[in-house]
């Protein structure tokens, strides 16, 4: 982080003086953390539009070129070369791991699978219809009761093994959640499967005959995880960093990620855009959609559509489609309506004036869904896949952060526009 420019403010007669911060990559940044202080101001940006809330090494993205690097490597290369385990290291730890590296962390990760037997009956507690992304809230919150071994944030040791932890046993939680609500039994983790063909094992086995994991489909699976697996500081991961710097315990801050990323602004928009999609239901009925999208008057939004950040194409959705492809032809299906209304669409949203003047291009909710669809998961199981392939992106942010000496707790200010000061007045004189 280079310093040296600075930037002038001129406020009633006086000037200050602010430093100007330069990052490896992206816009300059103005420091203000000493202008309260020194002005006596605050700055006003509702929903951060222009500020930074913290420095990170992490992840990296270019909106207007349509980039994402995780640690500096571009995500086309990983989703192509690399691997959701290796990429999980490589955010967590900075670095690509060498051979014994890796091993070493597969390992550790498939050992910590299993979740606590207790926290089978925990799940009782719920109703069978709730939704997963509920379910996962209260069970991934719970798991600072089951392990709460590893919950003192000032120990390192303890933050490693809460964070493998955390990678190893979300998976396990999202197939139980998914299992109970279809009223089938819990499916224990198998160590000798990878990461992405164990929560296909989970979700989709029974004990009652054998299944096996098409290496195909876990291989679309892992992509997938890799394409969500962190995303710098959107809504889900300012929310884990915000309960994170009280002190609060990475289960519970992982918890809270979840809460955050099952809006549908945010990681809800992947169930929310196949609902759409099969709500449009054919090509013929695009226009009448597109118009309600641009109507000032009507809510509804192009779900899978337009990033605060990105204002180009999102690198992932391109994958994406290149994914949905690849997967309903190895599953056979051809002339998949959906997939023929989300393309039509997308084609006709790009040549639009509204859209493209708005730089709203698909994101990657707009052909995960369709992916999903295909390997059989039900819509409601979209948000908690996101929220699993997430979890690592959101612990190795937490880490970063709690490992920074200048950490302090996150206290955003305000503009005050209620009512001036006044005086009670008792119930028989109002
Ligand atoms: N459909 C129609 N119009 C849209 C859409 C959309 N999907 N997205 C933005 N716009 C319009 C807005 O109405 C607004 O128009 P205006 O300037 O005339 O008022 C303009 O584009 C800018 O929109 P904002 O809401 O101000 O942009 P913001 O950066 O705050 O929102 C967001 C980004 C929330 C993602 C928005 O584009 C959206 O709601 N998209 C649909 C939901 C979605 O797909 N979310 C997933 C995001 S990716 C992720 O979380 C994994």
């Amino acid at each position: 982080m280079a310093e040296g420019k600075t930037a002038r403010l001129h406020l009633e007669g006086k000037d200050y003086d602010l430093a100007v911060l330069s990052p490896t990559a992206g816009p300059d940044v103005v420091d203000i953390r000493k202008l309260y202080g020194d002005a006596g101001v605050f700055t006003y940006d509702p929903g951060f539009t222009s500020t930074a809330s913290c420095d990170s090494t992490i992840t990296y993205i270019d909106g207007d070129k349509g980039e994402l690097w995780y640690r500096g490597y571009p995500i086309e290369q990983l989703a192509a070369q690399s691997h959701y385990l290796e990429v999980c290291y490589l955010l967590l730890y900075g670095e690509l791991p060498n051979p014994d590296q890796l091993l070493d962390f597969e390992t550790r990760v498939t050992r910590h699978t299993m979740v606590h037997e207790q926290m089978h009956y925990f799940f009782r507690g719920f109703r069978r219809d709730s939704h997963p992304m509920a379910t996962m809230v209260g069970v991934v919150g719970a798991m600072s009761a089951f392990y709460h071994d590893s919950i003192d944030i000032n120990d390192p040791v303890q933050r490693e093994i809460a964070s493998i932890r955390l990678i190893a046993k979300v998976p396990t939680i999202a197939a139980m959640a998914y299992k109970y609500s279809l009223g089938q039994p819990f499916v224990y983790p198998r160590n000798e499967l990878d990461y992405a063909s164990n929560f296909l094992h989970m979700c989709f086995s029974v004990p009652a005959e054998p299944y096996h994991v098409d290496p195909a489909l876990s291989r679309a699976m892992d992509r997938i995880f890799t394409l969500h697996a962190d995303h710098e500081q959107n809504a889900s991961t300012s929310t884990v960093r915000l309960a994170g710097s009280s002190g609060a315990n990475p289960f519970a801050c992982i918890a809270a990620g979840i809460a955050c990323l099952w809006g549908p602004a945010h990681g809800g928009a992947n169930q929310a855009c196949l609902e759409m999609l099969r709500e449009i239901g054919s090509v013929e009925r695009i226009p009448e959609f597109l118009a309600r999208a641009k109507d000032k008057n009507d809510p509804f939004r192009l779900m899978g559509f337009g990033h605060r950040v990105y204002k180009n194409f999102d690198p992932r959705a391109k994958v994406m489609k290149e994914s949905a492809d690849e997967v309903l032809d190895l599953l056979g299906v051809h002339n998949n309506p959906t997939l023929q209304v989300a393309k039509e669409l997308e084609r006709i949203a790009l040549e639009d004036e509204y859209f493209v003047s708005k730089k709203l291009y698909p994101n990657v909710d707009f052909y995960s869904g369709i992916i999903l669809e295909a390997m059989g998961f039900p819509t409601s199981m979209f948000t908690p896949i996101f929220a699993l392939s997430r979890t690592v992106g959101w612990i190795s942010q937490w880490k970063e952060m709690i490992a920074d000496p200048q950490n302090k707790i996150g206290r955003p200010r305000q503009l005050y526009v209620g009512a001036p000061r006044r005086d009670y007045k008792p119930l028989d004189q109002r």
